[in-house]
């Protein structure tokens, strides 16, 4: 394992150096017990984790919103590969409620004999690209590249976190057929998302009355989201994000790449994408 000043090289993947290590990578691959009635929430980072933490957490209050004005996302929905996954999830009680950007061949080798429930969550690459771009000018514990340019390149490299986009969603969508796995769409969040709501109820077997499905639209929405502390991040120490440098809810839009990508830099992503994403149908509203 080589340890760099900002990531860890674990087996063919970086990650962030100050929120992972190499112990709390090992627990969630290989050591951690996933029970029946656990449920993933799993992104490729900046597709909507905090998001889908929220959904997760109001559909399991039954649309209360005290646990996520009181409570923050990350102890709600905690994630099993960073420091503290163990402890965070060892004691938790059932159902647990548990976030990861692994990507599917570093998943807990656990998982496949139970019955335990994953949510996987796409985004339009070039948008996971522009938002990770600004997460990286105030993440201290990202590598940060002043120049989009420059960072459009780190994003197609194997040398950006998880692994590049294009392998991440083609190892989760093997999975694809699995009666406990269900696919969500960022954009189709953005347009629908009572809908997206109800089909979240459906998989994972939770019966909301019309009420409490309203409650979990409205907190969950950007704006709400976006004021309320225990999911905006900022509580978080300046070390670990500048929040003179930017915000974690900047703008939750889908197409904003279309602000930030000259024709030529669209047309390299766009020639990349194909030839990697050949045999996978999905698409971008
Ligand atoms: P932008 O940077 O494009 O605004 P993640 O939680 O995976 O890190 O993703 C962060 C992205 O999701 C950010 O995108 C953030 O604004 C957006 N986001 C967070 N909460 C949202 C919500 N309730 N609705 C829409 N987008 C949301």
């Amino acid at each position: 394992m080589e340890v760099t000043n900002k990531y860890i090289q674990y087996e063919d993947v970086r990650v962030p150096g100050g929120v992972h290590t190499v112990e709390s990578l090992n627990y969630a691959w290989k050591e951690f017990e996933t029970r029946d009635d656990d449920v993933f929430n799993i992104t490729y980072p900046k597709s909507g984790t905090t998001w889908l933490q929220e959904i997760l957490s109001l559909i399991y209050s039954n649309g209360d919103p005290t646990p996520v004005k009181t409570t923050f996302s990350w102890d709600r929905v905690p994630w099993i590969e960073q420091h503290g996954g163990r402890q965070h999830l060892e004691n938790k009680p059932s159902p647990r409620l548990i976030t990861t950007h692994l990507p599917f061949h570093l998943f807990p080798q656990s998982f496949f004999k139970t019955t335990a429930k994953a949510i996987y969550t796409i985004r339009n690459p070039k948008d996971v690209c522009v938002s990770l771009y600004y997460f990286s000018k105030y993440a201290q514990f990202m590598e940060c590249r002043e120049d989009f340019q420059d960072f459009v390149s780190l994003f197609l490299s194997k040398d950006i976190i998880f692994g590049r986009w294009f392998e991440h969603v083609k190892g989760w969508l093997t999975m694809k057929n699995n009666p406990n796995f269900l696919i969500l769409s960022y954009e189709d969040m953005l347009k629908d998302l009572k809908g997206n709501v109800i089909k979240i109820c459906k998989f994972l077997g939770k019966e909301l009355n019309d009420a409490a499905i309203d409650s979990v639209v409205e907190n969950a929405s950007f704006q709400v989201m976006k004021d309320n502390p225990m999911s905006n991040y900022s509580a978080v120490p300046k070390e670990f994000f500048d929040k003179e440098k930017g915000k974690f809810h900047r703008k939750g839009i889908a197409g904003d790449h279309k602000n930030h990508f000259t024709p030529a830099q669209e047309e390299e992503f766009e020639r990349i994408y194909k030839d990697c994403m050949k045999d996978i149908n999905i698409s971008f509203a």
